[in-house]
């Protein structure tokens, strides 16, 4: 199954992510993740993104297409995968589209996260991450059963870098601008899943795979 899980920042995209490459054994390629993988281990990779990352921009479409064409080409994606965080931007769309028709395949559906702008502020905030192994956490959503300890690996729990406020607002205007015209794009195509992301985890869950399992 090929999925793509898209939203505005803090919109709950890792979150429902985590559970549905769980449920479906999709591996989950977050463009996100990566730099940060990649800033954690200082390649020019994570330098350059940070760049843009810390400043709420977005990094260069030619960076990020080459790095997904890569990653959906290995062999662990043959039967699909979950792309969370791209693509982003026009280009990086039709980028995808020409990557899957070499690859003689296609998306089968497009999740949208829908959540209100003061939400999202809150939910971004107030998030927190394992330096370990990124599972995410939020102080009064999802806080982990022992403060300051991942419940899945004991790893200490941090702040991202761009979850400031100044920061988040920054990458909410930038979704607006640049990411959120991709969901009329994707509606044209007949793949979207529009999801009310204002819910309890898991009956985003729940509608999510609804809405999966409906046509597959
Ligand atoms: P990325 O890491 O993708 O960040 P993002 O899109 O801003 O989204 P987030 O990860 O912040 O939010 P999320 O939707 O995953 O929410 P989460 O599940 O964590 O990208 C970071 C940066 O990398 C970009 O700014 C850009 O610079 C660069 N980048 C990445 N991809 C790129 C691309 N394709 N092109 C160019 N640049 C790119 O949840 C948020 C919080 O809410 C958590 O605390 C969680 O516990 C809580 N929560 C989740 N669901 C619920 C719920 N239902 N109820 C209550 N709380 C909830
Ligand atoms: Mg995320
Ligand atoms: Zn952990």
């Amino acid at each position: 199954m090929r999925l793509v899980i898209m939203g505005p920042p803090g919109a709950g995209k890792g979150t429902q992510a985590a559970k549905i490459v769980e449920k479906y054994n999709v591996p989950h390629i977050s463009t996100g993740d990566i730099f940060r993988q990649n800033l954690k281990k200082n390649t020019p990779l994570g330098l350059k993104a940070k760049e843009y990352m810390d400043k709420g921009l977005l990094v260069p479409d030619e960076v990020v297409v080459a790095i997904v064409k890569d990653r959906i080409m290995q062999e662990d994606c043959k039967d699909g995968f979950l792309l969370d965080g791209f693509p982003r931007t026009a280009p990086q769309a039709n980028a995808l589209d020409e990557v899957l028709e070499e690859m003689d395949a296609r998306l089968d559906k497009v999740i949208n996260i829908d959540v209100a702008k003061d939400v999202l502020i809150e939910r971004a905030v107030g998030r927190r991450v394992c330096k370990n192994c990124g599972a995410t956490y939020h102080v009064k959503y999802n806080p982990p059963g022992r403060e300051g300890a991942c419940d899945v690996c004991s790893g200490e729990i941090i702040q991202r870098d761009d979850d400031k406020k100044e920061t988040v607002v920054k990458r909410i205007e930038v979704y607006l601008e640049q990411t959120q015209p991709l969901i009329q794009y994707y509606k044209d195509k007949g793949l979207l899943a529009n999801i009310n992301g204002q819910q309890e985890i898991e009956k985003v869950f729940d509608d999510i795979t609804q809405s999966i399992g409906r046509e597959i």
